[in-house]
C-alpha cells in the first residue's frame, strides 16, 4: 500500500480518536497500529539528512531497524560528536546516553529522546548533592588533589560535569582500563563512580591491583561507611553502584551452563559481579561481545551475560553458531525497552510537523564541564 504521509497521520489520529474518545493531533501511535512500519518508513524518509537516528545495542529490533548507527555508548557519542550536520539526533537509548550527545554536537542541533521515561537505574544511583559530599571528605582529608575521578558513562551530566571540574574523564565499558591508567599517570587515587562492578573489575582484573585497594563509598552512610584511615589507605574508591541487569548474573548460571553445554564460552559485560567477571571465558562492551561472536568460527557456543534484546539478535544473526542467555530468566533492561516502534513513529512524526518534543538540553555549566571530562575521554590514546 502506497500511503502519504498525511494519509498515515490521519489514520493514526483515527486509531487514538477511537481508542481515548478524542482527536489529539501528533500523539502517541497505538503499538496495535497496522501501519505502524509504514508511517515510520514515510516519517524517515521524509526527515532525510535532517535526522541522524543512533540505536544501542540493547534496543527492541523494531528499533534498530530504522537505526542509521547502532553501537555501543562509546561508538554512539562518538557518531553524535563527528556529526555536525543533521539537525535532529534521535537518540534511541537512555537518558544518559542522550545527554552526552546534547553535549557534545553543535548548538544548533537538538537531541530526541522517543521516551522521556528511559533513564538508567545505576546512573540514578549517584546524585550530585552526594558525589559532592564525598568529595569534601576527600577534601578535609586533603586527598582530593591526588584523587581522580573517572566516571563511567552511564552517569548524569551533572556528575560528568563534577568529573570535568575536578581533573577526571569519562569513560565507557570499552575503555575503562584506559581511563584507570591514564588517571594513574594524573594522581594516586581513583574515585570510579557510580558503577562498583565496571571499577573493581577494571582494577583488578585489568590493572592487577588487589581486591583490598578497593573500597566501597556507601552514600547513604556518614563518611561514606569507612574510616578516614581507610579512606587514606585505598588506591580505589568505587561508588556504591551497580546495575540491576547486569548484577543478576551469578557464578551458579556459568556452572549451570558449562554443565548444559559441553565446551561453551562465557562472555560477559564488565558490569556483572566480580565473581561472574572472573569466572567467565571472556569480557567486554557490547560491541566487543558482538565483533567475539561474529568473528568466531561456524559452530561455536557460547553462553552470553548481557540484556536479552542484544543476545536474541546475535542468536537470529548467527544461526551456524549456538548462542544462549547466561541466566535462565528474562532479563530485557525494563528502560531500554520503553522506546519502541510508536515512540519513535511519535516523535519523527511530530517533527515532520515542524514540531521538536522529548528534546533533551542539557544546562549550559554542566554542559562546559562535562565536555571537558567527555573529551578527555575521546582523546584517550
Ligand atoms: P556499553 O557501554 O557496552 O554500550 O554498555 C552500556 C550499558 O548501559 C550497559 O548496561
Ligand atoms: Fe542502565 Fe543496566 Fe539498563 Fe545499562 S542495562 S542502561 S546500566 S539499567
Amino acid at each position: 500500500m502506497d500511503m502519504s504521509l498525511q494519509d498515515l497521520l490521519l489514520l493514526g489520529k483515527k486509531d487514538l480518536a477511537s481508542e481515548r474518545g478524542v482527536s489529539c493531533a501528533g500523539e502517541l501511535p497505538a503499538a496495535s497500529d497496522p501501519d505502524l512500519v509504514e508511517r515510520a518508513k514515510v516519517a524517515r524518509a521524509a526527515l532525510g539528512s535532517r535526522a541522524m537516528i543512533l540505536g544501542h545495542h540493547y534496543q527492541r529490533n523494531e528499533v534498530i531497524d530504522f537505526a542509521d548507527i547502532t553501537g555501543d555508548s562509546f561508538k554512539l557519542a562518538q557518531a553524535a560528536a563527528e556529526n555536525s550536520s543533521a539537525e535532529y539526533i534521535i537518540f534511541c537509548g537512555v537518558h544518559f546516553m542522550a545527554e552526552s550527545a546534547d553535549i557534545l554536537t553543535n548548538s544548533d542541533q537538538k537531541v530526541i529522546l522517543p521516551d522521556l521515561t528511559a533513564g538508567c537505574s545505576m546512573a540514578d544511583m549517584a546524585a550530585v548533592n552526594q558525589v559532592n559530599q564525598a568529595w569534601a571528605v576527600m577534601e578535609r582529608l586533603g586527598l582530593a588533589s591526588q584523587t581522580i575521578p573517572i566516571t563511567y558513562m552511564n552517569s548524569t551530566a551533572a556528575i560528568k560535569a563534577f568529573t570535568g571540574r575536578n581533573g577526571g574523564a569519562v569513560c565507557t565499558s570499552s575503555n575503562a582500563e584506559r581511563a584507570m591508567n591514564w588517571a594513574f599517570t594524573q594522581g594516586e587515587k581513583v574515585f570510579f563512580l557510580p558503577d562498583q562492578h565496571l571499577g573493581r573489575n577494571t582494577a583488578v582484573l585489568k590493572l592487577g591491583l588487589n581486591l583490598q585497594d578497593c573500597v566501597i563509598w556507601n552514600p547513604w552512610k556518614p563518611n561514606g561507611g569507612l574510616t578516614d584511615q581507610e579512606i587514606v589507605d585505598a588506591k580505589i574508591i568505587l561508588w556504591r553502584g551497580h546495575c540491576s541487569v547486569h548484577g543478576r548474573f551469578s557464578v551458579e548460571n556459568i556452572n549451570e551452563v558449562r554443565a548444559r553445554i559441553p565446551g561453551v564460552q562465557v562472555l560477559v559485560h564488565p558490569e556483572c559481579q566480580y565473581e561472574v567477571v572472573s569466572n567467565a571465558d571472556v569480557v567486554g562492551s557490547t560491541e566487543f561481545i558482538i565483533k567475539t561472536v561474529e568473528n568466531s568460527p561456524a559452530g561455536s557456543k557460547w553462553a552470553i551475560g548481557t540484556e536479552l534484546n542484544l543476545v536474541q539478535r546475535l542468536a537470529q544473526k548467527n544461526p551456524d553458531k549456538e548462542v544462549v542467555f547466561l541466566d535462565k530468566t528474562v532479563c530485557y533492561c525494563s528502560t531500554m525497552n520503553r522506546i519502541d516502534l510508536p515512540h519513535l513513529v511519535w516523535v519523527m512524526e511530530t517533527l515532520v510537523n515542524g514540531r521538536v518534543i522529548n528534546q533533551i538540553s542539557v544546562d549550559t555549566e554542566d554542559a562546559f564541564h562535562a565536555k571537558v571530562a567527555l573529551e578527555r575521554m575521546l582523546a584517550l590514546p
